[in-house]
């Protein structure tokens, strides 16, 4: 775990694809070492995942707050909701008078913003709590705060198992984080874990010190009503809301004045958004309400985040399949701007287990989705999420995990044991019946299945021209620089006189599973 850590700090410092190709093959071997039951088979650095587990964050307080004199330190685990919610909460923060620090040590109050998604993700973060511990003891009045999905589910448990712990905050309570904080720091322990209904943090702008200054995320919508038999978000991030499109569409166009080029936006199901000004239209007449004069929905909203500018790139993360319609497949193939790429989990090939991990949908209409991807977005590239193991899965159901693959030829792919996770449909109604190491060997066959696929897809592009987002300069080799194409593959070529920001077209010369090599066209 020791030697986790100081990988975890090694992806902090990595800004190169190459650097964090290597940091990501040492980091797979690391976890297979050590947790052995999940694999994210990262190919492209930009997608977050385990390369920025941990990660710190450095921001600034704006010059017309007076500081407190307080210093705070926050990292960041789990999916990228999580991590652009530490942006909003360093923006709070910033804002009440602390300043950020990166080094723990030097923190009056350190924040942990958790996932609770699997049971090793929780583990993980036990485990880090432990490393704050001497800052408690040296610094009188230090204090320890617990934020995300693990706090939500755990909620006053927290304090009772982590006694380090004096601030458990859910993930839609970080407006009261500085009345939580000056509870705490009168000697109370802290908790507020409410969920809401209505909170998007909307009109919080987000500072975003650590980013490269080319690519942001910008949440779209918060929560989850799906209930996915195996899944804990519904219980820790609350009830499906969306954030006004108005205020989406002004973070978007600052970031495309401050001189980003590519924006995504994020949800854990960003085919269900919708926004009406209407108050009458909520919850299910609102989903309802899809094509209503006046409302927004997804495919309207990629519209209007597309239309700020034809240099600005569009992407979105992640899509449901019961949920992606054609009329966002259509938006895609209207604006060259809007990427060619859609990550659609999958979770599983077989419809029996498909339908107990409540996706509602089955095999066949999985396909038919990527059908309609292949017809109306034919270049697009398609990576996907997978759970090897679900209750009762038998090994001719893998198979069809597998013949999945073999027919959509994922270009990313997730790949997770099944975790069962406490309060969750699937823990109440299934037994985790697979054994562990028959999970592990069928993730294994998925991981190297995905990997033949992942080269052969790479290989079809040798020859091939992109236009390339240039996002920065190979700390391999300072002659070079990396970037993505439009499928969001990374792309590695000869520097010239071309800056990380711009776009350059490169002739695709040869490849590995993980990167495309080119050369630029003049
Ligand atoms: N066990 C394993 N994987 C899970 N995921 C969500 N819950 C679990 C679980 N209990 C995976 C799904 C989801 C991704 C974010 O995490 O594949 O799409
Ligand atoms: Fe979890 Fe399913 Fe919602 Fe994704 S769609 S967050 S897997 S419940």
């Amino acid at each position: 775990m020791e030697r986790l850590n100081s990988h975890l700090k090694i992806a902090e410092t990595c800004h190169s694809v190459r650097q964090n190709l290597i940091f990501v093959a040492q980091f797979k071997k690391m976890s297979d070492d050590l947790y052995n039951n999940e694999v994210a088979f990262e190919l492209q650095p930009k997608v977050i995942d385990e390369t920025r587990q941990g990660e710190a964050m450095i921001t600034a307080r704006p010059q017309s707050v007076k500081a407190n004199g307080k210093k705070f330190y926050i990292e960041s685990y789990g999916c990228q909701m999580n991590f652009a919610d530490s942006e909003v909460v360093a923006s709070i923060l910033n804002s009440a008078g602390f300043d950020a620090t990166t080094e723990f040590i030097d923190a009056d109050l350190i924040l942990i913003n958790t996932c609770a998604i699997r049971e090793n993700a929780e583990q993980r973060i036990r485990h880090r709590l432990q490393h704050f511990r001497g800052v408690k003891k040296r610094k009188k009045g230090a204090l320890v705060g617990v934020l995300g999905c693990m706090a939500e589910r755990l909620k006053e448990q927290f304090l009772e198992q982590e006694k380090i712990v004096d601030i458990v905050a859910g993930p839609d309570t970080y407006r009261y984080l500085p009345d939580l904080i000056a509870e705490a720091g009168s000697g109370q322990k802290a908790v507020n874990v409410l969920l809401s209904r209505e909170e998007t943090y909307a009109e919080i702008n987000p500072v975003r010190l650590n980013s490269n200054g080319i690519t942001a995320f910008i949440s779209i919508m918060r929560g989850c009503d799906n209930m996915c038999a195996f899944c804990v978000v519904p219980f820790t991030r609350g009830r499906e809301r969306s954030r006004d499109w108005q205020t989406i569409v002004a973070e978007a166009k600052e970031l495309y004045e401050q001189g980003y080029r590519e924006v995504t936006l994020l949800g854990q199901n960003v085919d269900s958004y919708r926004y009406s000004e209407d108050p009458t239209l909520v919850g299910k007449k609102l989903l309802e309400a899809k094509y209503d004069p006046g409302v927004v929905n997804f495919a309207g909203l990629m519209e209007k985040v597309a239309l700020i500018a034809p240099d600005l790139r569009v992407r979105f993360s992640t899509s449901h399949p019961k949920d992606m319609t054609d009329d966002v497949l259509h938006m895609m193939a209207k604006y060259p701007n809007i990427c060619k790429y859609v990550h659609l989990p999958v979770q599983s090939g077989n419809s029996r287990i498909l339908e107990m991990m409540n996706r509602t949908y089955d095999r066949e209409w999985y396909i038919q989705r990527i059908e309609a991807i292949r017809r109306i977005v034919p270049d697009a590239a398609i990576s996907t999420d997978i759970i090897s193991g679900f209750c009762s899965e038998t090994e001719e159901e893998h198979k069809d995990t597998l013949s999945m693959m073999e027919y959509v030829k994922y270009s990313m792919a997730y790949m997770f044991v099944y975790s069962e996770r406490p309060g969750t449909v699937a823990a109440k109604k299934y037994k985790d019946d697979v054994p562990e190491d028959v999970k592990k060997r069928r993730l294994q066959e998925i991981v190297d299945i995905h990997r033949l696929h992942a080269l052969e897809l790479n290989k079809e592009d040798v020859g091939k021209e992109f236009e390339v987002l240039i996002e920065g300069v190979s700390a391999r080799n300072d002659m070079e620089l990396y970037g993505r194409n439009t499928q969001n593959k990374v792309i590695v070529f000869p520097k010239g006189d071309l800056k990380p920001g711009t776009y350059a077209n490169v002739r695709v010369t040869s490849c590995t599973s993980g990167t495309l090599i080119g050369t630029v066209i003049q």
